[in-house]
């Protein structure tokens, strides 16, 4: 039932509203509230305050119905990177649409060709890219081809290799293998049984874990924790390692160099996978195109999404290199090709976009640019650390956190309560930051900043100031 209201009831109720064809003025929070179920939040507020309903976008700022503009310090989620309202990708879209609208990746088209090429350009080495169309779907493809490879590669003999290795705080995305693969407790709760095989390490998190150990034994520390894991797990039992070179939803925690580079030895020795979730870290967000870039570390699979189309199309890959390809490559008839489809995954549209929008990166450079204004925005949050109740400032390129905490000794993580007043703070000040809710019970205290790669000074001032009154304001509060 689509509810219709008047001028007068609607200027009463200050809702978000729009003219139908016919003239009539609908209530469109009222038919949010009977009809749509939105992600990660309670509803029960809605009735008396309905979400924020958003009309539009320039850059880095999103306008709502009410005509309230914000600056948007999480790119929507972690994926506008080359900022909104970019008529390019509008009309390489209606192009490609009007042009062929849709082909299965069965048989093949020029664009999906052209960004295939593009990617394994980019990652300088050879292989080949599957398309789908998210990220949690591009990480059940590296699973399934990482399950498949070791079956058809495995000795006579030899056992089967199912099991994956993630680390604790990782998130990998929303579909069962995904999730599971997931190691936040509260992503994962009264989903399960989840998918056996998934074991989790701990991450690389030196501001809580390294004891004051120099860096190199900390780092030596955690690879240990990996090597006894994959020895009493079997290693002829497992079939990959994922990680995020930088873990983002899970907190911005930044490994230590060195700790890549030992758990690639670590997969080289025992034969097992290494895959790279870049859904986040890929396409400049870190200050490289690439997130393993920084440390100079390749994967055996790769998988984006976000980044790859800036979220103008739903669009994933998952790229491998060609010595895993070759395990898959034999005559009609034969069984060991890929059994795997997504009906969406690469579509003409899709992919046009994204190689568009690659383009768009490189033309502008926006990957050195995530750098500068990365390193620009860090050293403006820098001293945030003055404060009692910020505990760590992180991250690389335009990928940062804000770790909140009770106090800097105990590194209590800060109350959820007073973390939710400050992210309300920066929503009153028009400002739009992100935090790490729901993933690791009583550890919701990392404030993450993700802004469009195409961010201003002025605006990393903006965003910095605001951060900066909304710390202060947790004294007075
Ligand atoms: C690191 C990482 N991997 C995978 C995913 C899942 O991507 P999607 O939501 O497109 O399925 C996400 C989503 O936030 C992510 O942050």
């Amino acid at each position: 039932m689509i509810v219709r209201l008047d001028e007068k009831q609607l200027s009463q109720k200050n809702i978000a509203s729009t003219d139908s064809e016919d003239g009539v003025v609908e209530d469109l929070a009222t038919m949010d509230t009977q009809s749509l179920w939105h992600a990660m939040v309670q509803h029960k507020p809605f009735a008396q305050q309905p979400p924020k309903c958003m009309v539009k976008a320039s850059g880095c700022m999103v306008t709502d119905s009410q005509g309230v503009e914000y600056f948007d310090g999480v790119s929507g989620l972690w994926c506008v990177n080359v900022g909104y309202g970019r008529q390019e990708l509008a009309e390489v879209a209606y192009e490609q649409m009007l042009n062929l609208a849709y082909s299965p990746l069965t048989m093949s088209h020029e664009p999906g060709i052209r960004l295939a090429h593009k990617l394994t350009e980019l990652l300088g080495y050879e292989g080949k890219v599957f398309f789908s169309t998210s990220g949690s779907e591009a990480n059940e493809t590296a699973f399934k081809i990482a399950r498949q490879y070791h079956a058809q590669t495995a000795p006579v003999g030899a056992g089967s290799r199912y099991k994956f290795i993630s680390r604790y705080r990782g998130y990998h995305g929303t579909t069962m293998g995904a999730l599971s693969a997931t190691a936040q407790a509260e992503r994962k709760s009264k989903y399960g049984p989840l998918v056996p095989g998934f074991l989790h390490v701990s991450p690389p998190y030196a501001y809580r874990f390294d004891d004051g150990q120099p860096e190199a034994a900390y780092t030596a520390s955690l690879l240990r924790e990996l090597e006894m894991t994959i020895c009493y797990e079997g290693a002829d039992s497992i079939a990959g390692i994922i990680v995020e070179p930088v873990i983002s939803g899970g907190g911005v925690i930044v490994p230590p160099d060195g700790y890549l580079q030992g758990v690639r030895e670590i997969c080289d020795r025992t034969g097992i996978l290494l895959i790279f979730d870049e859904v986040v870290n890929g396409f400049g967000r870190t200050g490289k195109m690439f997130g393993h870039q920084h440390w100079g570390v390749e994967p055996d699979i790769i998988t984006f999404a976000k980044g790859l189309t800036s979220g103008y199309m739903p669009l994933s890959a998952t790229v491998v290199k060609q010595h895993i390809f070759a395990a898959f490559l034999d005559e009609p008839g034969t069984d060991s090709h890929f059994r795997h489809i997504s009906t969406y995954g690469g579509t003409p549209v899709g992919t046009a976009v994204g190689l568009r929008n690659i383009e768009i990166i490189e033309r502008e450079n926006l990957v050195d640019r995530a750098a500068e204004m990365g390193e620009y925005l860090q050293g403006k949050l820098q001293p945030l650390l003055d404060h009692p109740n910020v505990g760590d400032v992180r991250g690389k390129g335009l990928l940062l956190g804000i770790e909140l905490v009770e106090d800097k000794v105990s590194k209590t993580p800060l109350n959820d309560a007073a973390v939710v007043s400050l992210v309300k703070h920066c929503i009153e000040q028009q400002v739009m930051i992100g935090r790490n809710t729901n993933t690791i019970p009583g550890f919701t205290n990392v404030l993450i900043i993700c802004p469009p790669l195409v961010i201003t000074r002025p605006e990393a001032d903006r965003l910095a100031n605001t951060l900066y009154q909304a710390v202060s304001a947790l004294t007075t509060r």
